[in-house]
């Protein structure tokens, strides 16, 4: 069964609503294992179709444990040419972590990046909310229908 990775990471619970919300769109999809997580090894995102990355936005950064993921896959060299990547996070004022993950999935690991990201202010509301369940399900389907 294609795998769908959610990795995310969230300080105060705002990226943490965000990415439930893209679990539940992703599980409305049949046919789809939906995986949500803190941290995949390099092995582990070797093996999903897609890998959604939520992360907020701290001091004008991606935050360090999705940093370090990002940056054990580029040592380990592994290949998602490809396959989908998406980004999503809450912020405060300026909001660039979830850009530059999805700049990372596009130009160093060559994924097919879905742009642009979601982004939300704060706590997210529940329009906000639907965004990110009809991400989850959008690459639920692209990837049940590969
Ligand atoms: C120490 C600190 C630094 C922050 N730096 C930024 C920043 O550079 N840009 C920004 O947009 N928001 C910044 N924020 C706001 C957070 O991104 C915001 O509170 C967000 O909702 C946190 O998401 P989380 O609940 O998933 O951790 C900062 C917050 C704190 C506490």
């Amino acid at each position: 069964m294609a795998k769908l990775l959610i990795l995310y990471d969230s300080q105060t619970g705002n990226t943490e609503k965000m990415a439930q919300a893209v679990v539940e769109g992703a599980q409305s999809v049949p046919g789809v294992e939906v995986e949500l997580k803190y941290y995949a090894s390099s092995d582990e995102l070797a093996k999903a179709a897609a890998v959604v990355f939520g992360t907020p936005t701290y001091h004008h950064e991606i935050t360090l444990p999705i940093k370090q993921i990002l940056e054990e896959a580029a040592k380990a060299g592994v290949k998602l040419e490809g396959k989908i990547g998406a980004a999503f996070g809450s912020y405060g004022w300026s909001g660039e972590a979830p850009d530059k993950v999805l700049e990372i999935l596009k130009n160093r690991f060559g994924m097919k990046t879905i742009e642009p990201p979601i982004k939300v202010l704060y706590d997210p509301k529940q329009p906000q909310l639907d965004e990110c369940r009809k991400l989850g399900a959008r690459i639920a389907q692209e990837i049940v229908e590969k």
